[in-house]
């Protein structure tokens, strides 16, 4: 049973996350997007195409298959074939659009480029370019904003072990090229600084099942020592450069197996006392608690702290739909409170041990990123030692704001081609559409600020 103090304590910051969130709300709603920016649009768009849960399926079929479609005939057969199943659910001028077009007239070629385009603006939106100089125009703009960066190159699951070779030798090439012409850059003291002195600006996240095409649970051991192998070079790299390395998290399949590796890894004697790593935990996960406690220990044990990326987890739907379909026992919380109250006991986690354990809190929720800046406030953990994360397209006037009151504020940025990007599109697609989203009810011109920021219903502590 939690004592007095710590009863008072969790009061005042309660009260303290619902003074910033307010504080936070009143800026924010001046910089709502207007119908006059692109940005409106584009989430209008996205609004609409999302708005019918049957239409979004076609939807996402769609995106799925679009990449591999060489011919303006064959996608404007497949658009029709998805939609005419939905055909009821759309409106008007769609509907004229698939009837009027057979596919290989004029208008259906005008059909399929404007299904392409569309689909190619959706990607813009999240992800960051394609090719290398597009990277370092990217994360120059990004700087300029007063934002740090991760650079992720898009990819994972790989199929093929020159699949797994050719994403190695990609992130060696932007290590090498991108971080001497960043490192060049004039200082900017919120980002390139924290409470102890120089951290990397060149920073990269990466995920480990693209450094092996038998990434395999059942042969945990294997799987590492192959992982292992590749990953050392591009841990050199980054070294040799001062760039930082970041572990992203996958499926929830593959976690046990992920930490297994960065906990092998960054514990040999070339990278023990590299402080410039980090791995992710998953709020949805009840074990987030369990894990974060064993990376304690085994951080103490190795003498040199890591970062903590703390997120919810991207992969909700895709654990859901798997539990179901196999019959197993779900891995993820079933409502999204419970996701949210974890995700508040796990940022206080992290504050209590950040000296150890360095929080970068990853949302654009404003209840929980107010609570974090609570947490933080009452425990005095300095405004240098943790930082906020948000994805590249998301809820940028709040990376803006976040940044002008001094927060470090790292944004991911994808980069890559259109095929291995589809998984993380349709990612971000489902996150932004669903009825549980933040952003989505932030948006909501009707929705009131008290409801948004409310706590989540009860806390999970035993
Ligand atoms: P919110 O709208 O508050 O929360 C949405 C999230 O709540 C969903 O993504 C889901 O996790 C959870 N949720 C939704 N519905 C339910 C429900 N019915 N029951 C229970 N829970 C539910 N994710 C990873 O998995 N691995 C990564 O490595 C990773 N890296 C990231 C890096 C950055 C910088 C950021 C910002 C995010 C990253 N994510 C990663 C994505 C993250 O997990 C979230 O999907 C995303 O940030 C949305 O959460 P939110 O707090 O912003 O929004
Ligand atoms: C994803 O790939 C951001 O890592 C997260 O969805």
């Amino acid at each position: 049973m939690a004592s007095r103090d710590e009863n008072q304590v969790q009061k005042q910051v309660e009260e303290e996350t619902q003074r910033i969130g307010r504080e936070l709300w009143g800026h924010l709603e001046r910089r709502r997007p207007s119908v006059f920016e692109r940005r409106w649009w584009l989430d209008h768009i996205l609004e609409w195409a999302m708005h019918d849960e049957s239409v979004k399926v076609q939807m996402f079929r769609f995106v799925d298959v679009l990449p591999m479609l060489r011919s303006h005939e064959s996608v404007t057969r497949h658009l029709q074939e998805y939609f005419e199943e939905v055909r009821s659910h759309l409106p008007l001028a769609a509907k004229l659009g698939l009837d009027v077009s057979t596919p290989n007239s004029l208008l259906g070629k005008a059909l399929a480029l404007n299904a392409r385009t569309n689909a190619r603006k959706m990607a813009e939106r999240f992800i960051a370019g394609e090719s290398v100089e597009e990277v370092l125009q990217s994360v120059a703009k990004v700087r300029k904003l007063g934002l740090a960066f991760t650079l992720d190159l898009l990819g994972e699951a790989v199929v093929s072990e020159s699949e797994a070779d050719a994403y190695q030798q990609q992130y060696l090439d932007l290590i090498n090229g991108l971080a001497p012409a960043v490192n060049n850059w004039p200082e900017n003291t919120t980002l390139d600084r924290d409470e102890t002195g120089w951290i990397p600006r060149c920073n990269m996240s990466i995920k480990l099942s693209a450094l092996d095409s038998r990434f395999k649970p059942i042969d945990p051991d294997g799987t590492a020592e192959r992982v292992k192998a590749r990953l050392r070079p591009i841990l050199r790299a980054a070294r040799e450069h001062d760039a930082y390395i970041h572990i992203d998290m996958e499926h929830y399949a593959y976690k046990d197996l992920t930490l297994q590796i960065f906990k092998e890894v960054f514990l040999e004697d070339e990278f023990r006392d590299w402080p410039d790593c980090g791995v992710v935990i998953q709020a949805y996960l009840p074990e987030a608690r369990n894990d974060l406690e064993d990376l304690l220990s085994w951080v103490k044990d190795r003498g040199t702290p890591v970062w903590v990326r703390l997120v919810k987890g991207a992969y909700w739907d895709y654990e859901t739909v798997v539990a179901e379909y196999r019959g197993w026992p779900c891995p993820v919380y079933q409502q999204k409170w419970q996701s949210d109250a974890n995700f508040e006991e796990q940022t206080e986690f992290l504050m209590r041990n950040h000296e150890w354990l360095r929080p970068a809190i990853a949302s654009h929720n404003l209840r929980s990123l107010s609570h974090a800046i609570a947490w933080a406030n009452v425990l005095e953990v300095p405004q240098q030692a943790w930082e906020i994360q948000m994805l590249y397209g998301m809820a940028e006037e709040q990376q803006q704001l976040f940044a002008e009151l001094g927060h470090r504020v790292r944004v991911y940025m994808p980069f890559g081609q259109a095929i291995p990007g589809m998984a993380y599109l349709v990612r971000r697609l489902l996150e932004n559409t669903s009825n549980d989203s933040f952003l989505r009810h932030a948006y909501d011109t009707s929705v009131d600020v008290a409801d948004l920021l409310k706590a989540p219903q009860v806390t999970l502590s035993p």
